[in-house]
């Protein structure tokens, strides 16, 4: 187990778990992810970030490699979720750091975490400078990006930026840089669920952050997870992402997702996508029941309108609706027109609940929800093929507005 040299002194001494699904509630791509922490080696030696509850081996060997852990001074606590600092007493504790460095919001973290602890905490803010030897190390807090406790580390003699969960992706595998990923797309798609289920609340402040990160000169910008980013092009690609990613302006494209009982609801499901895609907006239809919220809500990603269906159910919709009606509203998407439609045998309540849930989320709704007695014959099936025509021409409208 070797640390990698990502620049000169500067170790990647992280671990890559092939086998962690569940994160944050949202499921993971299939491989897995990276707990990604870097040793600096400088008069100061300084260790960004740590590893997962369990890895604490795993850093500690790596790390080992190039430093004895004794002689790491400082750690750099960016962010405290235990998946940067669950390890942090195993590995301070071998380590005995001089300093950990937090944020002035990871102090409260550090307390509700490891209370027990009496370390030698120093909380920083943003502008705030440590100088370890021939480098510099300068703190900028990204509160809510996407913890309170949030911050980066910028050293400038090396134009790189450690960018804790910002700017990452949940991606296992033996490559380091994102120029080794030998599918564009497939990063690219990764970047998107990872932002999707986990920054996405806090897009105006990822738009307000950006300004501050761009006045940096970076040609490296290393995450905590997945791969790093590097060269002037790979560092302006992601921050050109992220600004994308956050104004959320409306896409022609729309997410059709539905769970349906005895087939009634996704035969309406379907005259919907004719009516989207016949009038100019392609679809993407998901069953709530063959995909998992955090597959539905990266979908989210590409589409400016969001159409949700389901049957009457005990008087409301069926669970799995409900959970992912529940699961995208608490990520707060922005600018996005929705569409409600469903089958019922008797109380019917289940399409206008539908209406009312997208409605909450602040999405523009320009039609009535579609309920169907029973089977969707042609009246009905017209009537769902209309809403999509409906919802395609203010989409359209909007897009081109
Ligand atoms: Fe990677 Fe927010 O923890």
């Amino acid at each position: 187990m070797q640390p990698f040299e990502i620049k000169k002194d500067i170790f990647w001494v992280g671990c890559v778990d092939y086998d962690h699904r569940d994160f944050h509630g949202y499921s993971r791509s299939p491989d897995g992810s990276t707990y990604n922490a870097y040793l600096v080696k400088d008069k100061k030696n300084v260790l960004f970030d740590t590893v997962a509850p369990g890895r604490a081996g795993t850093l500690l060997c790596r790390l080992a490699k190039t430093l004895e852990p004794e002689k790491v001074d400082y750690i750099v606590c960016n962010h405290l979720e235990p998946d940067h600092a669950g390890s942090l007493a195993e590995i301070a504790g071998r380590v005995r750091p001089e300093k950990i460095f937090v944020s002035q919001a990871g102090l409260k973290s550090m307390q509700g975490y490891h209370p027990s602890q009496n370390w030698p905490v120093q909380a920083v803010k943003s502008g705030d400078t440590v100088n370890i030897g021939k480098r510099n190390i300068v703190f900028q807090e990204t509160r809510m990006l996407h913890w309170p406790d949030s911050m980066v580390s910028y050293i400038p003699e090396d134009k790189l930026l450690l960018s804790q969960d910002i700017f990452g992706q949940n991606i296992a595998s033996s490559a380091r840089f994102a120029d080794e990923f030998d599918d564009e797309g497939e990063f690219v798609k990764r970047i998107k669920e990872y932002f999707y289920n986990i920054v996405l609340p806090y897009s105006p402040t990822v738009l307000k952050t950006l300004p501050a990160l761009e006045k940096l000169d970076i040609d490296m910008l290393a995450p905590d997870h997945g791969l790093i980013h590097r060269g002037t092009g790979g560092v302006r690609f992601i921050l050109d992402m992220y600004r994308k990613l956050a104004e959320q302006k409306p896409q022609k494209r729309a997410l059709v997702f539905y769970d349906t009982m005895w087939k009634s609801t996704e035969h309406m499901a379907y005259a919907v996508c004719s009516g989207l895609e016949e009038n100019g907006v392609p679809v993407r239809l998901m069953s709530v029941k063959n995909n998992h919220h955090s597959a539905v809500v990266t979908e989210l990603a590409d589409c400016g309108a969001v159409m949700a269906g389901s049957p009457t159910h005990n008087n409301t919709v069926l669970p799995l609706m409900a959970a992912q009606l529940t699961y995208m509203k608490g990520l707060r998407p922005l600018n996005r027109i929705g569409g409600a439609f469903g089958s019922y045998g008797w109380s019917g309540e289940g399409p206008r609940q539908l209406q009312e849930h997208l409605a909450a989320m602040k999405m523009e709704m320009p039609c009535a929800p579609v309920a169907c007695n029973w089977i969707p014959g042609h009246e009905a099936l017209r009537a769902c093929h209309e809403l999509g025509k409906s919802v395609a021409e203010t989409l359209r409208k909007k897009c081109d507005g």
